[in-house]
C-alpha cells in the first residue's frame, strides 16, 4: 500500500485515478471549489492558488507519490485571466516540485499535448514546444519549473477522456450526452489527437511512477485520429447513430483560444521505459463503454450530490 497525494481529486483525471486505486493505497485528494460526499478516500479542502500552499500541503501530507492533477485547465478561463493560469498551471507546479525534492517524495505532474503548435505531428519529447495559448503557455512553464526545481519528477503530456463528476467535462462524454439524446454533434475534421481513456492513462502513470521514471514523457495512445473519427468511434461503441457526428472545421467554431491542429505525439520513449505496448482506440472505448454498462457514470456523479 502506498501513500499518495491526489491535487485535483474532484477533476477528470484526479476523481477517477483516486477512485480506482483506493482499494489498494492510501489515498489523500485534494479539492478546492467541489465538495465530495461519501468518496472511498480521504478529503481535503485547499485552494492551491495562494502562495506557499502547495509546500504547506506537502509537509502537512507527506505522501510517497504526489500525483499533481490541479490545473486551470479550461483554455478558455485561461485566456480570460492568463495570471491566473500561470500561478495555477506554473508557479504552484514549481513550489510543488521544490518541496518534493526536498522530501523526497515522488511527484508526477500533468502537462498537455498543446505545448505544441501543432504544425508538423508527431512530436517526440526532443521536439521543441511552441504554445499558441495562455493555457498552453502557462503550462509549458509549468513543465520547465517542474524539471529545473526536481529533476527526478515525472512531466506527463497527456489527452484523455472519460466519465466525470458533472458529466460534461470531457469530449467523449459530449459525443455520448449528444448523441443518446439523438442531436448531432459536431467533430473537428482537422484536429488531430491521441486520447486515452481516463482509467488506462492513471494505471500507466501510476507504474511509471513505481518504475521509478524520471522526466519528460508523452502518455497518450499509439493510435492517433481527428475529432471527427474519435465522434464516429464514440457512436460506433455505443450504437448510435455516427451520421449525427456532422464534419466541421476548429475554424468555424468561434472560440477564442487558439487550438493546434496535429497533436500527434510519439510514444516510443514510454513504451521502451515500460517495456511494453500502450492502450488503442478500441481498448481506451470498449473500457468506457463497459464503465457505462456498470453504472459508473451514476457513482461518480452521485459524489457531488
Ligand atoms: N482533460 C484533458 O484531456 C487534458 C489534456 C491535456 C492535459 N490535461 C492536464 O491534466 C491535468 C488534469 O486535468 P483534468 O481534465 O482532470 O482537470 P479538471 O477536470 O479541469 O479539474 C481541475 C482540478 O483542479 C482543481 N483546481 C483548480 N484550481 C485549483 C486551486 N486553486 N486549488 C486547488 N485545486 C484547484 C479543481 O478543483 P475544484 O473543482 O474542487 O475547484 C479540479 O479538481 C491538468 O494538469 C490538465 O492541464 C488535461
Amino acid at each position: 500500500m502506498t501513500k499518495i497525494l491526489v491535487t485535483g481529486a474532484s477533476g477528470l483525471l484526479g476523481l477517477n485515478f483516486a477512485l480506482q486505486h483506493a482499494a489498494q493505497h492510501e489515498i489523500t485528494g485534494v479539492v478546492n471549489s467541489q465538495a465530495l460526499h461519501g468518496a472511498p478516500f480521504a478529503v481535503r479542502g485547499a485552494d492551491l492558488g495562494l502562495p506557499g500552499s502547495g509546500a504547506s500541503l506537502l509537509e502537512a501530507e507527506r505522501p510517497e507519490i504526489l500525483l499533481h492533477c490541479a490545473a486551470v485547465a479550461n483554455l478558455e478561463v485561461a485566456e480570460r485571466d492568463p495570471a491566473l493560469a500561470q500561478r495555477v498551471n506554473a508557479d504552484l507546479p514549481g513550489e510543488l516540485a521544490e518541496a518534493s525534492r526536498r522530501l523526497g517524495v515522488r511527484m508526477v505532474h500533468l502537462s498537455t499535448d498543446a505545448v505544441f503548435d501543432g504544425t508538423h505531428g508527431p512530436y517526440s519529447e526532443e521536439d521543441e514546444p511552441n504554445p499558441l495559448s495562455a493555457y498552453a503557455r502557462s503550462k509549458r512553464a509549468g513543465e520547465l519549473a517542474v524539471l529545473q526545481a526536481n529533476p527526478r519528477a515525472i512531466v506527463a503530456r497527456v489527452n484523455f477522456y472519460g466519465w466525470s463528476l458533472n458529466g460534461r467535462r470531457s469530449l467523449a462524454e459530449f459525443f455520448f450526452n449528444n448523441l443518446s439524446a439523438g442531436k448531432t454533434a459536431n467533430g473537428w475534421t482537422d484536429v488531430f489527437f491521441c486520447p486515452l481513456e481516463v482509467t488506462e492513462l492513471g494505471n500507466l502513470l501510476l507504474e511509471m511512477a513505481q518504475k521509478g521514471l524520471e522526466g519528460l514523457y508523452h502518455v497518450v495512445s499509439p493510435e492517433c485520429l481527428s475529432k471527427f473519427d474519435f465522434g464516429r468511434a464514440v457512436a460506433r461503441a455505443f450504437g448510435f447513430d455516427e451520421n449525427l457526428v456532422l464534419p466541421t472545421r476548429v475554424s468555424e467554431s468561434g472560440l477564442n483560444a487558439a487550438r493546434s491542429p496535429d497533436l500527434r505525439l510519439s510514444t516510443t520513449k514510454l513504451a521502451r521505459d515500460l517495456g511494453r505496448g500502450l492502450p488503442g482506440q478500441a481498448e481506451c472505448l470498449g473500457r468506457f463503454q463497459r464503465q457505462h454498462l456498470e453504472g459508473y457514470p451514476q457513482r461518480l456523479r452521485s459524489l457531488a450530490a
